[in-house]
């Protein structure tokens, strides 16, 4: 049946004359998308004509399907390339309304022991300490030999925390930075080291086998123990405000020679805030420092203690349970 076949064809012809003519003028997003479903659509110009392929004789049959499909095709690719040529907003403006609240991301804050750590910091900073860190996997000379603690000191049983098999340890008190700083650099050092400390504690409401200290050191070859007081006086009013009373408690560390512990008036009574000495001229041998010529004081301080007092917080373990009830009051 040839006069089927030519319809079909020309029929064909006609349809990508009109589509190219259509195309042409199509200059938005919204134009091109009407007029792929005007022709590939279910309903469309297009598809109609694949649905009349059955009407045409199997000899014809193979021509005029390869026609349809090369239009199809090339319908199908301008589409695609005339949707990629036309500004987008268009589009996008249909399902953007800019008039509608956003989402907001949900905001975190810096935990209250790191607020803390910083608080500290900056009081020290404008004293003209700098802030440095040390690891928390030590070896034995940072964490005791070095610190003057002897392998049978009695005072290592609250200090022995786990234990590599290579034999190094997590460090129990940040006063191993004070022996990395002094190996690695000359008087005069004005530092703090905040970080993380392991003890072999049971958890209860006031311990834990992880918190956190603040360690300071100060060396050059006149510092005395009058500059001690006068640092951590400066300090604790600074921290705890002008009216704060201070006392210095005799003590002993195995570092430090002599030794103190210091608290601050609270209420009716006292609370130890921190520890602090001279440094041992043993210390300073251990270093390599001249021990004869060489002066220096050391402190520590817990810094949970601190922030449970600022704040009125009653139990260690909040620090550590990421409860936001907790968190978000900070
Ligand atoms: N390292 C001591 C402790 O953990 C504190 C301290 C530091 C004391 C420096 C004196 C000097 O208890």
């Amino acid at each position: 049946m040839g006069f089927g076949v030519t319809t079909m064809k020309d029929q064909i012809s006609r349809l990508e004359n009109e589509a190219k003519e259509e195309l042409a003028r199509a200059d938005s997003f919204e134009t091109i998308e009407s007029f792929r479903v005007a022709y590939l659509g279910k309903k469309g110009k297009l598809t109609e004509l694949f649905k009349q392929l059955g009407t045409v004789s199997a000899e014809e049959k193979k021509s005029v399907g390869a026609e349809l499909n090369r239009l199809k095709q090339w319908l199908e690719e301008a589409v695609e390339k005339g949707k990629g040529n036309v500004p987008q907003a268009n589009a996008f403006r249909e399902t953007f309304d800019e008039t509608l609240p956003g989402v907001q991301p949900p905001k975190g804050s810096i935990h209250i022991l790191q607020q803390t750590i910083q608080e500290i910091s900056a009081i020290f900073n404008r004293m003209g300490f700098e802030i440095v860190e040390g690891p928390e996997i030590e070896t034995e000379f940072h964490n005791f030999t070095a610190l003057n603690i002897p392998l049978d000191h009695p005072s290592r049983d609250a200090f022995d925390t786990f234990y590599t098999p290579q034999g190094q340890l997590l460090r129990s008190q940040t006063s191993t930075v004070q022996i990395r700083v002094m190996k690695d650099r000359k008087p005069p050092l004005r530092i703090i080291a905040p970080g993380r400390v392991y003890r072999p504690d049971t958890v209860d409401a006031s311990h834990s086998f992880m918190f956190h200290q603040i360690e300071g050191l100060m060396v050059d070859g006149s510092v005395t123990f009058s500059d001690l007081k006068g640092v951590l006086h400066l300090f604790l009013r600074e921290l705890f405000g002008a009216q704060t009373k201070i006392r210095f408690r005799p003590h002993f560390f195995p570092f430090t020679e002599p030794s103190v512990e210091v608290d601050i008036q609270w209420g009716k009574g006292w609370l130890e805030i921190l520890g602090a000495g001279s440094v041992d001229p043993n210390v300073f041998q251990e270093v390599g420092y001249d021990k004869a010529v060489t002066k220096g004081f050391a402190f520590g301080l817990g810094v949970e203690r601190i922030a449970m007092l600022c704040h009125g917080i009653n139990d260690i373990r909040h620090f550590y349970e990421n409860d936001l009830r907790f968190l978000r009051q900070f």
